[in-house]
């Protein structure tokens, strides 16, 4: 085992030329690179098959550099950054003007945030700057939630790979637009609305906006098997359907249930998010075709927002490879 402060020198150098490294956040694993150098950004996007427009998020050693990436700081940025940075929070605010357009897609805005991870945090330390990370897979297979996680999916493709141990949230982050004149919940995540809606003292718009954001497609964050979403009580019902039709099928619930295969998916909202990725990854893995999960209806709030949404996702109809 090579000693962390080795380790994080190596990966600041990779960073320094304009290399890539993958590190440990709270929510998923990113895939970093210099922020203020398009060709350094560049090589993100190819690593990860993703289309060169999508905007990628700006993780910070700490709020403070906030000021060298958005023209504005609003007061309610300031007031969100103090209560939950370093954490599951991304905020969207209007870009200055030197900000690589590699990074923002071209639109006028930028994502920040600090990330909640020791080594994450010693990393933006020791680099100093700004790195640009959206998560460590290939374009929209399932983020990956442990260090094995992306060598298996990018290995050869990045520079330096961190290892942080298994991610605490397990879902990303939560996305926040400060850049117009209503603050809009953009992606659910660790922090929940609620907990914005509280600090800011006023209502925040879920959706909207007009920005390509990967993480928004309808058919995201999947896996190879088709995911089946149905409400609880079918859960049995349907896992039989799909056996009874000669497929391969797990269900991905917390407990076994009527001799069929199963994928452990725990109930509590904090240990699912944690292992929801792990587990669709499991599923592609044992070589299921097919996997059936229990979704509740709508009002879910707090964690089991990101949790539903993300298995939303992974239950959509699948575009053809162009929007995948
Ligand atoms: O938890 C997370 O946010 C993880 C870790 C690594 O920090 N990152 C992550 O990155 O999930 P990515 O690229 O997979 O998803 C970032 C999302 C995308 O949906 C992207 O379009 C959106 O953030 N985004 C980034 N900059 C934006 C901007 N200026 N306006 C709107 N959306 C933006
Ligand atoms: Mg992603």
């Amino acid at each position: 085992m090579e000693r962390t402060d080795e380790t994080i020198e190596r990966a600041v150098e990779a960073l320094r030329r304009g290399g890539l490294v993958a590190f440990p956040t709270e929510t998923v694993y990113g895939l970093g690179a210099d922020a203020s150098r398009p060709d350094a950004v560049a090589r993100i996007f190819r690593a990860k098959g993703r289309p060169p427009a999508h905007p990628l998020i700006v993780h910070l050693p700490s709020a403070e550099h906030s000021s060298r990436w958005a023209r504005r700081v609003p007061e309610a940025a300031e007031r969100l950054a103090d209560r939950f940075w370093p954490g599951p929070l991304t905020l969207i605010l209007e870009k200055r003007d030197d900000v690589p357009d590699a990074v923002t897609g071209g639109q006028p805005t930028v994502g920040l945030r600090v990330p909640d991870h020791p080594m994450a945090l010693a990393l933006l330390g020791a680099f100093g700057g700004g790195l640009a990370a959206p998560s460590a897979n290939r374009f929209g297979s399932v983020s990956p939630t442990t260090a094995e996680h992306v060598r298996h999916e990018l290995g050869g493709a990045v520079d330096v790979i961190l290892d942080g141990g298994p991610c605490a949230v397990g879902v990303e982050s939560t996305i926040l637009d400060l850049s117009g004149s209503t603050p809009r919940l953009l992606r659910p995540g660790g922090v929940s609305r609620a907990e914005l809606e509280a600090v800011l003292g006023t209502e925040v718009v879920v959706g909207g906006g007009h920005v390509r954001a990967p993480g928004t497609l309808a058919s995201h964050y999947a896996p190879r098997a088709e995911v089946r979403a149905v409400p609880p009580e079918a859960l049995e019902a349907e896992g039989r359907r799909a056996r009874d039709a000669g497929q391969r099928v797990a269900l991905l619930s917390a407990r076994a249930l009527a001799g069929l295969e199963h994928v452990c998916l725990p109930d509590e909202p904090e240990a699912r998010a944690r292992r929801l990725y792990a587990a669709l990854r499991e599923v592609d893995a044992r070589g299921f075709e097919v996997a059936v999960v229990a979704l509740g209806a709508v009002d879910e709030a707090g964690l089991a927002a990101a949790i539903g949404d993300r298995l939303r996702r992974a239950s959509a109809p699948r575009p053809g490879p162009e929007g995948t």
